[in-house]
């Protein structure tokens, strides 16, 4: 079947990264028409808009994009163009993979794990003002509703993989109201759940429990902030930002990504990391029904990283990312 699908670029090291993801996808034979469309700051710079309406338009007829890192000015400027994304299709999970490969240089080996992290709000919700010149406050909101549609679907995850456990974290000790109405929401989900074993730990602890023993995790659910942090934490645990995918999903909607940002400092040197956007789209080809393509691909780039000449320089090896790009579909 032929399904069209939006597609970004965004900004610095986008374009090689999903033009590699998009040469590999379609080196699989799977059949997809990219509806290209442009957000991100060099967007801004053109448009005198970060996110044009054609780009929104464009989602809402395919229902699915796989995009590039977006620059978000820091401090200042117009508000993560990510955000409004996943605020405007209502994006309520982003769920974010930790899985190991041999042959890359990590921490652990044989890690397997996935973030579920609340995407729509707690701290994320942009309601911040000044109180006074020297007092600046940002409004942390947690609903029953959202809390439930993102407990509900760790444990529906865990139970679609065959995972034996879902781990709430949060700081409800000290946000006894909002990371409370999370908690007391958890428990309540877990209660329809019998078959997968459940359990809740501060995030302070969780920090340190995931450097420690982070085999001890299956499934991890999160408000936004928390998840945010310990799915980078279980991304350092693997090797890094450069090869962690994420996906964010809703209802009717689902946005792929790399989990790393725009890169400036290498951007126009072939020489990203393509792992990340790749396996974002193997992501998409699993939620596409794809699952044959996704498997090809997962497959040669396992085969790959195990020789350490055919990778890229960020994990050791010599390959460009057009080269690097080339050898796994070679390996297809
Ligand atoms: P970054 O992830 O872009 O870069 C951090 C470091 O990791 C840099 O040294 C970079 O060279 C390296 N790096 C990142 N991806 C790599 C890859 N694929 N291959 C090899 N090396 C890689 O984070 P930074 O510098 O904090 O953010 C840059 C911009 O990206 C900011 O404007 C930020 O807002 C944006 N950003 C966008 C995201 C998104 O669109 N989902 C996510 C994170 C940041």
């Amino acid at each position: 079947m032929n399904k069209t699908i939006t597609l970004i670029h965004g900004d610095g090291i986008g374009k090689d990264i999903i033009d590699a993801t998009v040469k590999i996808i379609e080196a699989t034979g799977v059949k997809i028409t990219w509806d290209k469309q442009e957000a991100g700051f060099s967007t801004y710079e053109k448009y005198g808009s970060p996110l044009p309406d054609e780009t929104i338009k464009s989602i809402e007829r395919n229902k699915i994009a796989l995009k590039g890192p977006l620059t978000t000015p820091v401090g200042t400027g117009f508000r993560s163009i990510n955000i409004a994304l996943r605020q405007h299709f209502k994006l309520f999970a982003n769920l974010r993979p930790i899985k190991s490969f041999d042959g890359i240089d990590s921490l652990y080996r044989d890690l397997d794990f996935v973030v579920v992290r609340e995407n729509t709000e707690g701290l994320y919700t942009g309601i911040e003002f000044m109180v006074n010149d020297d007092t600046a406050q940002s409004i942390k909101l947690i609903s029953r509703d959202a809390s439930l549609k993102i407990c509900n679907f760790a444990f529906e995850l865990a139970r679609k993989e065959k995972r034996k456990k879902v781990t709430l974290t949060h700081k409800a000790n000290i946000m006894k109201l909002s990371d409370g109405l999370f908690l007391r929401t958890g428990k309540e989900v877990a209660e329809n759940y019998k078959d997968i074993q459940f359990e809740d730990i501060i995030v302070d602890a969780m920090a340190m429990k995931m450097v420690m023993n982070p085999k001890d995790f299956s499934v991890i659910v999160a408000p936004n902030l928390y998840g945010d942090i310990l799915s980078d934490l279980g991304a350092g645990l693997i090797g890094g930002l450069g090869i962690a995918p994420s996906g964010n999903i809703g209802d009717d909607f689902a946005i792929f990504e790399p989990v790393h940002g725009s890169a400036p400092d290498i951007a126009g040197k072939n020489i990203a990391n393509p792992i990340s956007a790749i396996l974002s789209g193997v992501m998409m080809l699993k939620y596409i029904g794809e699952p044959r393509a996704a498997l090809k691909i997962e497959k040669s780039l396992g085969d790959l990283l195990k020789n350490s000449e055919s990778r890229t320089i960020d994990i050791g090896g010599k390959l460009s990312t057009t080269e690097f790009t080339d050898a796994i579909i070679a390996n297809i």
